[in-house]
């Protein structure tokens, strides 16, 4: 998936700026403040609709009224032309020349890897995020994941509220939960399964990827840490009396956790903020991968400040890669002063200034 023109109207700090990318690296230059992350967000809004950091009003150019972002993507086999437009209290997409009605029907549209400064608290930050990070990519690839999720958290709902109630009686009648906790067992182990067979693909990918960039003879490992050991239904079953105590339903998939483990050890403890970083990047480097075996598609990547704490070795060998590589690539940064003449000449270089950008002479 390529995006190929992209036409900024009044977007957060741009008036009117049109892009032409190349294919390959896409590498935008500037000071802080200047715009590169706002140009990267407005991509990141082609994929899912909305930013990943703000609500639509915000997108707004101060004191403007609509903002409008026109773009063409490139598919395998067609070329989707989209239009968003953005007003205070309403949010527009025109694809290929119709209104979208349904959000749904558009999001899977254009596929989109990011690695965000926010990213760097997938190793360190809460389980939540990490449960995020699987969720949203996997639910990228295949709707079915989206639905399968859904319903798993209807039965959750519909589990705790009985817990709740069976809680406050002095002798429960425990047959209804035992129907529910069925229910929510069987939804679960479809979760389960789904990001297992993840994790396996994730791993087989970076056998590959993570030796390359990290440049060391390290091991990396992203591992999954189910919250049960066993059967789901055996292990709610068990916890009967302590779901009760506590009020709510202490297992299962919505309290999975990941880990990144670095020879063994989990990298939270361990790595230093540069180390994380390359894990970081090669899992999402994984994914593209992963992306393109389930959709014959890559994603396009987008990567927000990515050299900054890589030493310059891997800040090279990251672009090398990507040079290499069929991904289309932006990338953000505010100085190229250690990357190699060589690999720069097969990228395209932007300059971006005051939220206006320029194609360099040596595009
Ligand atoms: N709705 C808006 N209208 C006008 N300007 C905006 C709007 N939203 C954000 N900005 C401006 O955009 C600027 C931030 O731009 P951006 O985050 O893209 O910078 P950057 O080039 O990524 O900088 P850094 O290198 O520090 O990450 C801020 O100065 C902010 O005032
Ligand atoms: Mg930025």
């Amino acid at each position: 998936m390529k995006i190929n023109q992209l036409s900024l109207y009044n977007y957060r700090g741009y008036n009117k700026q049109d892009i032409a990318f190349s294919k390959g690296v896409n590498l935008f230059i500037g000071n802080n403040g200047s715009g590169k992350t706002n140009l990267l967000e407005a991509i990141y809004f082609l994929s899912l609709a909305k930013s990943y950091k703000t609500d639509d009003a915000n997108l707004i150019k101060f004191n403007e009224d609509f903002s409008r972002i026109l773009t063409t993507v490139d598919q395998s086999k067609h070329t989707l032309k989209i239009k968003i437009i953005l007003s205070k209290n309403k949010k527009k997409i025109i694809l290929d020349g119709r209104e979208i009605q349904k959000l749904s029907d558009y999001i899977g549209q254009v596929n989109v890897v990011s690695f965000l400064p926010e990213d760097m608290n997938l190793i360190k930050g809460p389980p939540k995020d990490r449960r995020y990070f699987i969720n949203s990519i996997i639910g990228q690839m295949d709707r079915n994941y989206l639905i399968e999720l859904s319903n798993y958290k209807m039965c959750l709902k519909q589990r705790n509220d009985l817990i709740k109630k069976l809680s406050e009686e002095k002798k429960p009648d425990m047959t209804l939960l035992d129907i529910y906790t069925e229910q929510l067992a069987q939804a679960g182990e479809k979760i389960i399964a789904y990001r297992q067979k993840f994790i396996t693909n994730m791993n087989l990918e970076l056998k590959t990827i993570y030796p390359y960039l990290a440049n060391n003879r390290y091991s990396f490992e992203f591992k999954y840490k189910p919250s049960i050991d066993g059967l789901l239904e055996s292990v709610l079953k068990e916890n009967y009396r302590k779901d009760l105590f506590i009020r709510t339903t202490s297992s299962g998939p919505h309290r999975d956790d990941y880990g990144f483990y670095m020879n063994d050890i989990d990298a939270k403890d361990m790595a230093s903020q540069g180390e994380q970083r390359i894990m970081i990047l090669s899992s999402l480097l994984a994914v593209t991968e992963i992306i393109y075996e389930y959709k014959h598609q890559r994603p396009i990547l987008l990567l927000d400040d990515v050299f900054s704490e890589l030493d310059t070795t891997r800040q090279n060998k990251l672009i090398h890669f990507l040079n290499q590589s069929d991904l289309q690539t932006i990338i953000t940064t505010t100085s190229t002063t250690n990357i190699n003449q060589e690999v720069l000449d097969d990228a395209k270089i932007f300059n971006v200034k005051n939220h206006f950008i320029r194609g360099n002479k040596h595009e």
